[in-house]
């Protein structure tokens, strides 16, 4: 690592920057410039180089290449050792040891809650895959330019850590694109049109829910109900009602299998299984969907507040839009089933699924990459130190 976080971190607060979302490319705030121009060399060699998409999600990250599709789809997993400080893997592999390891080594994920939590790890894991991407399609010239959907409650630090950690991997040029932005445009929909559209974007640590027109955010809310709260629910459950103990792995596998929003039409039970809290040792309960779709009800009754939240505060004009073209639900946990059925039964809009939805934000930052004018007006703007005067 080559950049001391905390003195980074110092240098944006004593600089005092700010930046709007809105504001225009290549803007001079008057509290310093923003950076993230995009220049005309640039957008030229960029018709040449293989540009890169990254999804840096709380659950998966995903890298896309231009002209070759996903290339990338690992877990937001890294381990390291804890005497050494030494990355030991990153992926998959990293998440097979979650849960698992002996007391020396880490399985950390450096996204929690949308947030970033740990920098210097999210850093080391966005550098290790650009450039094993680097490595294995030889992306050398001209450099790529990348673009990185990153939680939009990133704070500005943030912003600055992950731009600098793609340009100090390589990139020609970095741009960031907020999750719900870059979910739009994966999922297909018309964001610079002067129609509104609208997203809930379900992955692992957040759901984000924005409302889009003209190539700007009009509405958005984000809660920390989304994939991550619904297994906790289900660990919880196990605990309560159960008495056992149950690890986070397990809960995520029974909520995928068996999970639910909105009753089923055939509801069937599953075997879940764990550590009878009393006795210490291995125990399994039958379950029915019945059950854990009320376990996991207060995580998808918060995600169905929120939507409905938004729509309260959206601009009327925009909601007949909506009414008209529907919502569009991606992300990991847009798959629990019902959870579409039971949004447009509470919402009366009609709401459907993006084809692919894990690999929707993904998607959304390559086509933006391509497109130069749209790229321009939806990127999350980064400020940068003021300069010495
Ligand atoms: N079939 C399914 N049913 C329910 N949940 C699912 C299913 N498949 C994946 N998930 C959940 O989706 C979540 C991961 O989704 P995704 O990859 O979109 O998240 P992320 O983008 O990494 O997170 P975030 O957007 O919050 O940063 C996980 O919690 C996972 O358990
Ligand atoms: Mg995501």
């Amino acid at each position: 690592m080559s950049r001391a976080f905390a003195g980074l971190a110092n240098r944006l607060l004593d600089s005092g920057t700010s930046t709007s979302p809105s504001t225009t490319n290549a803007a001079l705030s008057p509290l310093g410039p923003v950076i993230s121009v995009i220049n005309p060399l640039s957008s030229f060699l960029g018709m040449f180089s293989h540009d890169i998409g990254i999804d840096l999600g709380t659950a998966n990250t995903l890298v896309s290449v231009r002209g070759r599709g996903i290339v990338i789809d690992e877990p937001s997993v890294v381990a390291i050792d804890t005497v050494t400080k030494r990355v030991l893997a990153i992926g998959a592999e990293a998440k097979r040891m979650v849960g698992r390891t002996p007391s020396t080594i880490v399985a950390v994920r450096p996204l929690r809650d949308g947030v970033i939590s740990d920098f210097a790890v999210t850093e080391k894991m966005l550098q290790y895959f650009i450039r094993s991407v680097h490595e294995r399609f030889g992306l050398g010239i001209p450099k790529p330019r990348v673009v990185v959907g990153i939680p939009s409650g990133a704070t500005e630090v943030e912003k600055r850590a992950v731009h600098d950690a793609a340009m100090a991997a390589g990139a020609r040029a970095a741009y960031l694109i907020e999750e719900p932005m870059a979910a739009a445009i994966g999922s297909g929909l018309p964001v610079m049109d002067a129609a509104g559209s609208m997203c809930v974007d379900i992955g692992g640590g957040t759901t984000e829910v924005a409302v889009i027109a003209l190539g700007g955010i009009v509405r958005s809310q984000s809660v920390r109900a989304a994939g991550d709260a619904m297994d906790q629910a289900i660990v919880d459950y196990a605990r309560q009602v159960h008495n056992m103990l149950i690890g986070e792995r397990t809960a995520e596998q029974v909520k995928i299998g068996a999970g639910s929003a909105f009753p089923l039409d055939e509801e069937f039970s599953v075997d879940l299984r764990g550590r009878d809290l009393a006795t210490g040792l291995p125990k399994a309960v039958e379950v029915s969907t019945v059950e854990l779709r009320d376990a996991l009800s207060t995580v998808t009754n918060e995600i169905v507040r929120t939507v409905r939240a938004t729509i309260e505060v959206t601009p009327p004009e925009l909601v007949a839009d909506l009414m008209m073209h529907g919502i569009a639900m991606s992300g990991g946990g847009s798959l629990l089933r019902g959870l579409d059925r039971r949004i447009a039964t509470e919402t009366r809009f009609p709401v459907y699924v993006a084809t692919d939805p894990l690999r929707a934000v993904v998607r959304g930052c390559g086509e933006a990459l391509e497109e130069a004018e749209t790229l321009a007006k939806v990127q999350a703007l980064v400020a940068t130190r003021r300069p010495p005067r």
